[in-house]
């Protein structure tokens, strides 16, 4: 296993659930980050939908300690690249393209690339991708799909995404082929807009506390 790839495990396996935001307003991104950490989510994703993402990036990345930052939602290597100057630790795909392989290649920073399918895994292991993000999780197949993948596809690691929540967690982290699972339900649109921290803080205790 690469020293990257090490890396980005030692990151996916500090908790259970990573943290999937859509950070509308940069200022928002320091204190929502604080609660999150403070309820034990120190691997944070934020997503490049928003025009703040880039900012809520650079100010986790400077102001938040323990928190280790990665940028999400990366469709090419400019964006790749961006994100790496603002600070990220790990970048994550929905897919991915010949341009996001390539700028992974040439970067110190770790990608999380996505994989919906068989052949997607495939041909991610060929790149030499041992961890993969499996998106979207529940709408793909869920932890039963993800399961049929476990034995022949041995030997790769995945964070599901999409669709889950503390409900259906369990079901995935129970699998030997997950390493933890990513998720937007810890920072809920509107504990965000009301500045709830603690509210935050709380959701973010109880899916740390799915750790087994
Ligand atoms: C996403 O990319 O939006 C993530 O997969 C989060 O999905 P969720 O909102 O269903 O948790």
């Amino acid at each position: 296993m690469s020293a990257k790839t090490e890396a980005l495990l030692a990151t996916l396996k500090l908790q259970p659930v990573v943290p999937v935001l859509i950070v509308e307003d940069a200022a928002s991104a320091v204190p929502l980050a604080r609660a999150l950490v403070a309820g034990g989510l120190r691997a944070i994703e934020i997503t490049m939908r928003t025009p703040a993402a880039l900012d809520a990036v650079r100010a986790v990345a400077n102001e938040v300690e323990g928190a280790n930052v990665g940028a999400g939602t990366i469709l090419n290597a400019r964006d790749f690249d961006a994100a790496v100057k603002a600070g990220s630790t790990f970048i994550v795909s929905p897919g991915v393209t010949d341009g996001v392989l390539a700028a992974a290649k040439d970067s110190s920073v770790p990608l999380l690339p996505g994989a919906a399918t068989a052949s997607e895994v495939m041909t991610l292991r060929e790149n030499g991708y041992d961890v993969m993000k499996f998106f979207p999780a529940e709408q793909a197949g869920g932890a039963a799909y993800l399961k049929a993948l476990s034995s022949p596809l041995a030997g790769t690691l995945f964070c599901p995404t999409g669709g889950i929540s503390l409900r259906n967690a369990k079901d995935y982290l129970s699998l030997p082929n997950v390493v933890c699972v990513g998720g937007s339900w810890v920072a809920p649109k509107e504990l965000v807009a009301a500045g709830d921290w603690a509210g935050i803080t709380k959701l973010a205790s109880e899916a740390f506390a799915l750790k087994g």
